[in-house]
């Protein structure tokens, strides 16, 4: 073999040399110590999962039976196509747009079923991204869901964060939230929550949506909603839906919509999704449809097939879609008295501080306002930053670092225990 052509690269070099080191996603990781604590008294309000009174996974009656019928009629594992289950796809179209607008849209509508809501969001960073010439800038509200960044700034997509909260009053800050879409870039996209903003548990009014919409049309702004929560967050999926509906219907504007099964129908780990997007034209529909197939096939060739079987079951047939709605609503009612009950119980002990934000916030999650002291000292484990301190007590409650509590982690149980412990560990950092 000539010189030149001899491997120079030595036995040490690795092509991952300039891999950085990534630290563990937070709320996974909070997930895992919660689980290694051994303490009888732990209380999880970290991830983002239903739980039912007793503290337990809830699989939804509705589901259960959807999964009957299923393996009645005799399951096989054959492929899905590669843009999943068309059943599955149409039903979801119906019942986010509503059955009067999807079918006077129609084929106007490209779907493509995904891995759950992430998974949607991906497949309209990746049509985005492949229908222009550049990434467009990509509008994230502060907070949010911090996925929303990985996911679209891994495609590289130019993130811009906007104010969403006012994190003195405790409050959105709906001016600015308006303000930012006043100046935003023309043809920009911007990020939605749906309904049930995550963290912060509030959502704009009817009034605000149709004013953050009119500001958006004006400036040819893309509205992406990640609709995550829909029929969750008030126990009525209409009620949830009204702010697609608003911007596609009635304001007739070209829409991505991220549809996620995971909360409504508890099926987390099945990744059921479907990525939905409202088009101009039949024409436009037609080719973004190719696209997304040719996309979908690069990415998952197709997508997995058992929950998207069970959702289909769910809203294809009547008497499994009204238990479902009846399933939201045990849900989302669970979830409010709890709500309820944690701000009754630090009222009444005197936790220092006001609460009232708890109880206007919605859905899943409450974000308390709490300083990442007060969260790692509720933590009490054997955090670095812990240890600094002396603390006497060790409350095993497990929040995310910005004081999110997953509010379906509360019950009868533990809900007293969880007051009186804020309530504590805001007293003794006041003396
Ligand atoms: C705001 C928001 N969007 C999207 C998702 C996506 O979840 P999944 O991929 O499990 O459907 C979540 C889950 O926590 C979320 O909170």
């Amino acid at each position: 073999m000539a010189a030149s052509t001899m491997p120079t690269a030595s036995s040490t070099e690795s092509r991952f040399d300039q891999a950085r080191f990534i630290p563990a996603d937070a709320i996974f990781a909070l997930t895992a110590q919660y689980q290694e604590d051994l303490s009888p008294q732990k209380v999880n309000l970290g991830q983002g999962t239903y739980r039912d009174a007793d503290g337990r996974p809830w699989v939804l009656p509705s589901v259960k039976k959807a999964r009957e019928s299923l393996f009645e009629q005799g399951l096989n594992h054959e492929y899905l196509p590669i843009v999943g289950l068309l059943k599955f796809q149409q039903a979801t179209a119906r019942l986010v747009l509503g059955a009067e607008l999807s079918a006077e849209l129609g084929i106007k509508v490209a779907t493509c079923q995904s891995l759950s809501g992430t998974g949607a969001l991906h497949l309209a960073g990746l049509l985005l991204r492949a229908c222009q010439k550049s990434p467009p800038k990509v509008y994230i509200p502060e907070p949010t869901w911090s996925n929303h960044h990985q996911v679209f700034g891994s495609l590289g997509f130019p993130c811009e964060s906007f104010k969403y909260y006012d994190h003195e009053r405790n409050d959105m800050d709906i001016e600015s939230y308006y303000s930012t879409l006043e100046r935003a870039e023309p043809n920009s996209v911007v990020i939605l929550h749906a309904c049930a903003h995550n963290p912060t548990g509030l959502d704009p009014s009817e009034e605000h949506w149709r004013q953050i919409a009119h500001l958006m049309k004006a400036r040819n702004l893309f509205p992406l909603f990640d609709a995550a929560y829909l029929g969750f967050n008030s126990g009525n999926l209409d009620e949830d839906a009204f702010a697609i509906r608003l911007f596609i219907g009635e304001m007739n504007m070209e829409a991505g919509i991220c549809v996620s099964f995971a909360k409504n129908m508890g099926l987390y780990g099945e990744r059921v999704g479907c990525f939905l997007l409202a088009n101009k034209s039949k024409q436009i529909a037609v080719n973004t449809q190719s696209m997304l197939e040719m996309l979908q096939r690069s990415e998952v060739s197709n997508p997995p097939a058992f929950g998207a079987r069970i959702a289909s079951q769910i809203l294809g047939r009547d008497d499994l879609k009204k238990m479902w709605y009846a399933d939201m609503i045990t849900m989302s009612d669970r979830i409010r008295s709890m709500r309820n009950a944690l701000y009754d119980h630090l009222v009444s002990l005197g936790a220092p501080g006001a609460w009232e934000h708890l109880i206007r916030q919605s859905g899943m999650f409450g974000f308390l306002g709490l300083s990442l002291e007060i969260v790692l000292r509720l933590r009490g484990l054997s955090s670095i930053i812990i240890l600094t301190w002396r603390v006497k007590e060790k409350y095993h409650i497990y929040m995310a670092d910005n004081s999110r509590i997953s509010i379906a982690g509360l019950n009868e149980g533990n809900v007293e225990y969880v007051a009186r412990s804020i309530a504590q560990c805001l007293q003794d950092v006041k003396k």
